[in-house]
């Protein structure tokens, strides 16, 4: 009886041990399927959405010049700050003017402006905006793409724009 008690409890044990690593493995298996959920939706792009990434470091440095979208579509656009400076040393933002607006006077007033997430309150001249961000974080703003034409965006943190400018053209 002794014998067969030991038997069995350690067919129990050896089954326990199995359920183990049985289970692990279906936890590895529901990882994957999660990572391949989170690809697919990525993938699965709105016609009608145009979506830009645009990253900024800590040289202070946008990484694109020119940032083209056609007209009559919204725009996504993902700013990624790929920097480590916190946002009080090193803010970034994405600041669409609107055409005529003259960057250098703009940026003199939004660097006055630190209450206001450096955008200057009541403005007319901005078509859309980010907020700031710091190093290692990301946000993102939608907006119908302006009229066909070329444009302006800078960062409008104070000193940033001669260096963090470029042109957004819709056509
Ligand atoms: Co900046």
């Amino acid at each position: 009886m002794r014998i067969l008690k030991t038997i069995a409890l350690s067919a129990l044990t050896v089954l326990f041990i199995n359920c183990g690593g049985g289970d692990k493995k279906e936890d590895k298996k529901e990882e994957v399927k999660l990572k391949t959920n989170t690809s697919t939706s990525t993938k699965k792009e709105d016609p009608n959405v145009t979506e830009i990434v645009l990253l900024a470091n800590d040289q202070m440095q946008f990484n694109m010049k020119e940032i083209k979208v056609p007209a009559g579509k919204k725009v996504k656009l993902v700013l990624r700050h790929t920097g480590k400076q916190p946002v009080e040393v090193m803010g970034h933002n994405f600041v669409l003017l609107t055409q005529g607006t003259q960057m250098s006077e703009f940026a003199a007033k939004a660097s006055t402006a630190r209450d206001n997430d450096y955008i200057p309150e009541g403005t007319d001249q901005v078509i859309a905006h980010t907020k700031m961000i710091g190093g290692g974080q990301e946000t993102s703003i939608t907006f119908d793409a302006p009229e066909k034409g070329e444009y302006t965006f800078i960062c409008s943190f104070p000193g940033h724009y001669s260096m963090m400018n470029g042109k957004f053209i819709v056509e």
